[in-house]
């Protein structure tokens, strides 16, 4: 597969109103993006340094994943994300390697991107995103 770079740090805290004042106002990243991410169970709030994003995560739904991983793991990184370009592709070398992806198939993430997660178990204990820009953007 191609990776491109890392697209963006996923980090889970418990709520948005008060954490994200640190990354909008005392780091000074510029906020490019809010958005409710159904598939994912999950309101994201997303910061864009200008070579890689961060995008907070607050969870919706009490059995939503980011929810189950505050309450194992408390509040802190959840996943790193890499753009790749080409989901099928990405996917398809995944499986044929026998690595734990956590859908069949991408789902899609916030801005459109086209996602896929692969399980911790299999890359050394840390949740890793695969994400494809969506076209014209
Ligand atoms: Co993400």
């Amino acid at each position: 597969m191609k990776i491109i770079g890392i697209e963006h740090i996923g980090i889970a805290v418990k709520e948005l109103k008060t954490d994200a004042p640190f990354w909008k106002h005392i780091l000074g990243i510029n906020h490019t993006n809010s958005e409710k991410v159904e598939s994912e169970g999950v309101l994201t709030d997303i910061y864009d340094t200008g070579k890689g994003k961060v995008e907070l995560l607050e969870s919706l739904h009490p059995d939503s994943p980011v929810k189950k991983f505050l309450e194992k793991r408390g509040p802190g990184i959840h996943h790193v994300c890499f753009e790749v370009e080409d989901i099928y592709t990405s996917i398809k070398e995944l499986k044929e390697n026998n690595i734990q992806v956590i859908s069949d198939n991408y789902t899609i993430g916030a801005e459109g991107y086209k996602v896929v997660f692969i399980h911790p178990k299999s890359t050394g204990g840390v949740l890793v995103e695969l994400a494809e820009k969506p076209a014209n953007s």
